[in-house]
């Protein structure tokens, strides 16, 4: 299912279902989720009064401890997940990520979890991510790592028929240096493991191993 329109429904109907749970944005349970979530946001560092934009936010549970001390925007198409975002404190608007109306350069954080999976255009998406970057901010991107041993054995007895774009972290690197990003590193999730590892590299044999990862650099001025 690459038709991004057939992914709004799905989101929609999936926030229709479950509310503001994390199973709205299709996390296998919270354990997994809260992993992920508190190891990537201890990774992107200490942070107050800063714009952050959280594209893809679905129902906002991702970037909620950071609504506190900054001000988080919340984008999707998927206005039912919106609701849930608002009520978490994110600031929200229905906008594709493809063509966002904020200026260039607005944020000092840009964060993207768990979409581009969904996109087959996806370098449309970064392209956006990196036009409202601010110059010195931060753009992080977490997705599925495609030479994961446990991903190859579970589409083996998988039956669902969801598109899932699985990414060679290489590829994304190539992609943020593309895009005038700079001081590029990786954190890489080993599911069902609970094991963590950051990185300046990709490619390496124990990443056989990773499942997922995020991406992170910095926007040079
Ligand atoms: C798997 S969920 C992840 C939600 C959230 N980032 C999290 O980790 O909890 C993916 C979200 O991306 C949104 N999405 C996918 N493609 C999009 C697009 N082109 N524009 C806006 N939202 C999109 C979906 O509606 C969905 O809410």
């Amino acid at each position: 299912m690459s038709n991004p329109n057939n992914w709004k429904q799905y989101f929609d109907q999936k926030a229709e279902t479950h509310g503001a749970s994390v199973k709205s944005s299709d996390y296998f349970d919270d354990e997994s989720f809260f992993m992920q979530r508190n190891n990537t946001l201890r990774w992107l560092g200490e942070m107050k009064g800063k714009e952050v934009l959280d594209a893809g936010c679905g129902v906002g549970a991702f970037s909620e401890p950071l609504v506190k001390e900054n001000t988080v925007y919340g984008v999707d198409f998927s206005v039912k997940s919106l609701e849930f975002a608002a009520q978490r404190g994110l600031v929200t608007s229905s906008q594709d990520l493809t063509a966002m109306n904020f200026e260039s350069g607005k944020f000092d954080v840009v964060m993207c979890i768990g979409v581009i999976q969904l996109i087959e255009q996806y370098q449309a998406v970064i392209q956006e991510l990196a036009r409202v970057t601010k110059p010195g901010g931060t753009l992080l991107i977490q997705t599925l790592h495609q030479g994961s041993v446990q991903r190859k054995l579970l589409k083996l007895f998988e039956k669902s028929k969801k598109f899932d774009k699985m990414y060679a972290m290489d590829e994304l690197r190539d992609v943020f240096a593309k895009h005038g990003f700079e001081h590029i590193e990786f954190l890489k999730m080993y599911h069902p493991f609970k094991f963590v590892a950051s990185s300046r590299t990709g490619g390496n044999v124990s990443d056989a191993f990773c499942t997922s990862f995020a991406i992170k650099g910095s926007k040079k001025h």
